[in-house]
């Protein structure tokens, strides 16, 4: 439970107080009970107004909305206001500021622009964080800590070159380390001093943004190395906020599947994972629902907090479609089906300048409960009370995983070839969307992650092999799991290093091939995955494109070949033997058609069911409690649609009817059922 003084699911929001008068705030209070509101985030960008200068510090403002706050029952997520550093300390104290990718000194402005490695910006925000602790730690209205606000972003200026220089010391120990793993005998890059190191930015080895890079080895370490900063001053300020209250939770608010940070890394440093989601109108329910489990992931499936989202539409996509009528609960029951333990908001109230002018908000800027988004709030705010701590602490129980790696990912993205088109999200979702569209939960793990509990892992582009997780990896299988892995795995160690001797290195007793050449076409061009003979619900020819690993059968049985080009009959997907279990591997990037049939056959050999069978597009999942199961169905489609209990009647939680066999749900609606 994240905290038990409010033992149910959490419900309210962003809410800015600062920035409106008293009679809008005495409005908003009454509008809160209205809709059922019980937590609210406050202090998220204040601290220029918390800190008018150097030495004064002045939190009435604060005392007075969380004191009214609690009076009218509503609990608060407190955040530290670190965010945002004040326009003083920009101009007195440049180290604050960070500089950009193309070497640029930033001036005063935006947000989440502090430079990680200032001694200005890390004072000032651990003295906030403690005088905030100090202040408010027996405050009963406060639950939980909010750090900053979704850290992100690099910063390449002198500060930041130095520390990476302590950074690489702490870890390579000598030069001649760094040097020999980094490979810098190419291109003539050997370091004799350390100071002969930079940051490795548009002015030195990446370009595009940081898209591409001369050197794997060194880009490598610095997103390490700027993840690591961002996590340092998270934890200074947790540290400070510990001293005070060491039983209340702290969190930051993470954003799914931001590129730039470590989040497995980070969710360690937390007590509860906390995450904004803003999918936009096309995104793929299934994709919402891989993020949720990623989330959920970082720490090992505990319960997670949706820290934000929009009750209608955001502001900064290109065209900010509203969330169609039943949406925004259905996509709140999405993320508590999958772990979250709080439906929140960004925002309560909508601003009424600047850049979220036009974000959506409970309360629009008519002002008054009489509105679609505060009507479909309210309701949803009534049923959250009416649930009590029926659903919470609850867990999502897997016996599939599919490995995700930030750091993986990072490689891929600069290993410079193959291919440009290859995505690791999306290979990744592919897998995962052929789970879900089984009701087949999954568990996105960390290559750390014991894998004990699970029947099948799937590791798609697996490129970069950690040090101890293929021998992880053979482990589960020779007890008997089914392991899956792809094309272009296998291939480098941490350093972005290729492993000698074959490609898949390290796996390539595991998977029983050797893949001797890879072969990367414009993905317009297909070949095909010939099916030897039908095995389980694959047969006949899919499609394959991106990368063509051009594979050797070592210990491997061919399941399917190749179906043209001069690589045409050799094989490109097998299946290996190994202990007690088996590894498969598949050489190319597959359709679709070909994944649902994969995944349909080695769940099947699992004996691994969907929770319920269901239409397209009605998905379900349920969270368990000791022997409890409760079961969330949600019909994504924007027309009514079937699911079948099969031989069980379920009991509608909210509204007490019950279903036995064939049964119809309507458009966009949610079921939360108990068995
Ligand atoms: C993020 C931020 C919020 C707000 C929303 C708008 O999630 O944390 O402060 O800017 O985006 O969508
Ligand atoms: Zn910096």
């Amino acid at each position: 439970m994240i905290h038990e003084r409010l033992p149910k699911i959490w419900y309210g929001g962003d809410y800015n107080p600062e920035q409106w008068d008293e009679e809008t705030v005495a409005e908003d209070v009454r509008m809160f009970k209205l809709a059922g509101i019980d937590v609210a985030t406050v202090n998220v960008f204040s601290w220029a107004l918390n800190q008018p200068d150097e030495n004064t510090y002045d939190f009435d403002w604060l005392d007075e909305t969380i004191d009214r706050l609690y009076q009218n029952g509503v609990y608060v997520c407190l955040a530290t206001s670190t965010a945002a550093h004040p326009a003083w300390m920009a101009k007195r104290y440049p180290d604050v500021r960070r500089v950009d990718f193309e070497g640029r000194k930033r001036q005063f402005g935006g947000r989440h622009n502090s430079c990680p490695n200032s001694p200005t910006y890390l004072k000032y925000a651990e003295r906030i964080a403690a005088k905030l602790a100090e202040r408010y730690k027996n405050h009963p209205a406060v639950l939980v800590w909010h750090v900053s606000n979704e850290y992100g972003g690099y910063c390449y200026c002198e500060n930041c070159q130095k520390a990476f220089r302590v950074w690489l010391k702490e870890k390579y120990g000598t030069l001649e380390e760094v040097n020999k793993s980094w490979n810098t005998r190419f291109w003539g890059h050997t370091f004799y001093e350390w100071d002969e190191i930079v940051a490795p930015n548009g002015l030195s080895e990446e370009w595009q943004g940081g898209q591409n890079t001369n050197f794997q080895g060194i880009s490598l370490d610095y997103r390490r190395f700027q993840s690591d900063s961002l996590l340092e001053a998270f934890k200074l300020e947790r540290d400070a906020l510990k001293e005070h209250t060491p039983n209340l939770p702290v969190t930051t608010n993470l954003m799914g599947l931001y590129p730039e940070l470590d989040y497995f890394k980070w969710g360690k440093e937390m007590d509860v994972v906390s995450w904004d989601n803003y999918p936009s109108i096309d995104t793929p329910v299934s994709m919402t629902a891989m993020t949720h489990d990623l989330m959920r992931g970082l720490r090992s499936g505990q319960p997670f907090m949706l820290m934000e989202q929009t009750p209608s539409q955001q502001n900064w996509q290109p065209y900010n479609a509203l969330k169609r009528p039943g949406v925004m609960r259905l996509w709140s029951y999405q993320a508590v089906a999958h772990g979250a333990d709080t439906v929140m908001f960004f925002q309560l109230r909508r601003s009424r300048g600047a850049t979220e002018k036009y974000h959506g908000a409970v309360i629009e800027h008519v002002g008054h409960e009489h509105t679609r988004v505060f009507r479909e709030s309210a309701t949803l705010g009534q049923e959250l009370i009416q649930l009590e701590d029926k659903i919470i602490d609850s867990r999502v129980k897997a016996r599939v995983a599919i490995v995700f790696d930030w750091e993986n990912r990072w490689a891929i993205q600069l290993s410079s070839g193959p291919s440009i088109s290859l995505d690791y999200v999306k290979e990744v979702h592919k897998y995962y969307d052929a789970f879900y569209q089984r009701n087949i939960p999954v568990d996105m793990i960390s290559v750390e992650e014991d894998l004990s509990d699970y029947d099948i892992v799937i590791a798609p582009v697996l490129y970069m092999v950690k040090e101890g997780h293929a021998d992880r990896l053979k482990q589960f299988v020779a007890k008997g799991g089914t392991f899956v892995t792809t094309f272009f795995s296998g291939i480098v160690n941490e350093n972005d290093l290729v492993t000698l001797g074959g490609y898949p290195g390290e796996l390539r007793d595991l998977v029983g091939i050797w893949a001797e050449e890879i072969d990367a076409l414009e993905p317009s061009n297909y070949n095909e995955i010939v099916m030897k003979d039908k095995v389980g619900s694959l047969s006949g020819e899919y499609k394959c494109n991106i990368l063509f690993d051009l594979i050797h059968a070592e210990d491997a049985e061919v399941l399917a070949t190749y179906g043209s080009d001069f690589y045409k009959g050799m094989p490109v997907l097998t299946k290996n033997q190994y202990g007690e279990g088996q590894a498969y591997y598949i050489a190319s990037s597959p359709d679709q058609v070909f994944v649902q049939d994969f995944v349909d056959t080695i769940t099947t050999e699992k004996d691994i069911k969907g929770e319920l069978d269901s239409a397209r597009g009605v998905e379900v999942i349920a969270r368990n409690k000791a022997d409890e199961k409760i079961l969330f169905v949600l019909n994504h489609n924007n027309e009514p649609a079937s699911f079948h209990t099969g031989e069980e009647t379920y009991t509608n939680l909210l509204t007490g009817e019950e279903y036995t066999g064939e049964t119809e749900i309507k458009a966009k609606d949610t079921l939360i059922l108990s068995l």
